[in-house]
C-alpha cells in the first residue's frame, strides 16, 4: 500500500499525489485517441453546437471517467479499442451534466473560464447537453453490448434524479445525513461507478470482479463529492477553477454545514440559516467560521477517508500491478486535491 501524507488545509505546502503526472505513460497514446474521439463526435451541422461544446471540452478538465474506465478495463488485461469511444461516452455524459448543471447552480465559471451559461444563455447549455447525451447513445448503438447501455442509461438517469433530488432538499433545513449521502450517490457516484464497471465489462471480467469495481467508482466519486463540497468552502478559486461559496448561495445543506449545525450553538445556527436563505459573502465568512470552530471540513474529510478505504480494499480483486497502483493513487488524491 502507496502512503501519502494526512492533507493539511493550512498548509499549501504539503505534497498532492499527481495521478495524472505519476501515470501518464500509461493512457498517453489512449488518451490523444479519447480526444480525437471527442473532437470527431463533437462535429454538428449546427456550428454552434460545436462551438458551445468545444468551449467547454477545450477548457481542460481532468477527464477523471474516461481515466477510471481505461485504468480498470486495461488493469484486467482489456487491450482492444473498444475501450476509446466507452471513454469517450462517460466523459461526454459528465459534460452533458455539467453544462445543465451550471445552468441550475447560477454557476459563471467553470475550469477556469465562463461557464457556457454564462458566455452564451440557459437555453444553449441545456441544448448543447442534450446533444452531447444523444451522441452517447450513438457511441454506444454502434457498439451494440446491451450490458454497457443498461449500465451507463442507468447511471444518467441517477445522476439526473441526484441533481433533481438535490434540487427539492434546497434551502430546507431539515435534511439530514442521509439524504445527503444520497445525493451524492446518485448525483455523482453513479457516473463514476458506471465508468469503472464498463471498464470490467469490456474485460469481460468474472460477475464479482464487475461488482467489485462498480463498488469502487461509487466510493471514489462519493469521495470526490465529499471534497468538492469542502472546497467549494477551502478552495483557492484560481486553482479550483470554479467559485467558491456556491453551496451556501444556492442553499445546499452539504455535509459541513449538517455538521456544524449538529455541533452549534442555537446562535451560531441561527447564522446558518440565514446563510442558507439569502446568502452573502459577509455571511459566508460568518458561516466558515463557524465550520472552522466545530471541525466541520475535517469531520467531511474523515468521510470522504472512510469511502476510499473501502474504495481501495475493492482493488484486492485486481491484478497487481501499475494499472492498479494507479487506481490506488487516484484514492489518495481525492481528498487532497485543490481543482
Ligand atoms: C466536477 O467534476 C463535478 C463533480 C462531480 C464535483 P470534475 O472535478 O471531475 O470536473 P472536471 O471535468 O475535471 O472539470
Ligand atoms: C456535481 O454537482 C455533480 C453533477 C454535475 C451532476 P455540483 O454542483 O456539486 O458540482 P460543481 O461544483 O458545480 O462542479
Ligand atoms: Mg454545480
Ligand atoms: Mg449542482
Amino acid at each position: 500500500m502507496l502512503h501519502f501524507p494526512q492533507r493539511d488545509h493550512a498548509s499549501p505546502k504539503v505534497e498532492t499525489p499527481d495521478p495524472f503526472n505519476q501515470f501518464n505513460h500509461l493512457l498517453e497514446q489512449d488518451l490523444e485517441q479519447v480526444e480525437k474521439e471527442i473532437t470527431r463526435r463533437l462535429q454538428s451541422q449546427v456550428p454552434a453546437v460545436t462551438q458551445v461544446a468545444q468551449h467547454l471540452v477545450a477548457s481542460g478538465g481532468k477527464r477523471l471517467r474516461p481515466i477510471l474506465l481505461l485504468l480498470v478495463a486495461r488493469a484486467l488485461d482489456y487491450h482492444g479499442s473498444r475501450a476509446i469511444p466507452m471513454a469517450a461516452a462517460v466523459e461526454f455524459v459528465h459534460t452533458a451534466t455539467l453544462l445543465h448543471d451550471d445552468v441550475i447552480d447560477h454557476a459563471q465559471l467553470r475550469r477556469g473560464r465562463p461557464s457556457c451559461n454564462a458566455l452564451w444563455d440557459n437555453k444553449m447549455s441545456v441544448l448543447v447537453g442534450d446533444f452531447l447525451y444523444c451522441q452517447v447513445s450513438t457511441i454506444i448503438a454502434e457498439d451494440g453490448d446491451l450490458n454497457i447501455l443498461k449500465c451507463i442509461t442507468d447511471a444518467t438517469t441517477q445522476t439526473t434524479e441526484g441533481e433533481v433530488l438535490e434540487i427539492t432538499k434546497s434551502r430546507d433545513l431539515r435534511v439530514r445525513e442521509a439524504e445527503y449521502f444520497k445525493i451524492i450517490e446518485f448525483k455523482t457516484g453513479m457516473l463514476m461507478s458506471a465508468a469503472t464497471e464498463m471498464g470490467a465489462i469490456l474485460a469481460q471480467a468474472d460477475p464479482k470482479v464487475q461488482a467489485s469495481m462498480r463498488q469502487f467508482g461509487m466510493d471514489l466519486g462519493m469521495a470526490f463529492q465529499l471534497a468538492d463540497d469542502v472546497l467549494d468552502y477551502t478552495s483557492v478559486e484560481e486553482e479550483f477553477g470554479k467559485a467558491k461559496g456556491v453551496d451556501l448561495k444556492e442553499g445546499k445543506l452539504t455535509l459541513p454545514l449538517l455538521v456544524a449545525l449538529d455541533r452549534c450553538e442555537a446562535k451560531e445556527a441561527e447564522t446558518i440559516r440565514q446563510g442558507i436563505l439569502n446568502a452573502s459573502s459577509e455571511l459566508f465568512k460568518e458561516v466558515l467560521k463557524i465550520l472552522k470552530k466545530y471541525q466541520a471540513i475535517e469531520h467531511s474529510l474523515e468521510w470522504a477517508e472512510k469511502k476510499l478505504s473501502s474504495a481501495r480494499e475493492q482493488l484486492a480483486c485486481l491484478p497487481d500491478g501499475e494499472y492498479r497502483e494507479a487506481l490506488e493513487t487516484f484514492t489518495y488524491y481525492v481528498t487532497q486535491r485543490r481543482k
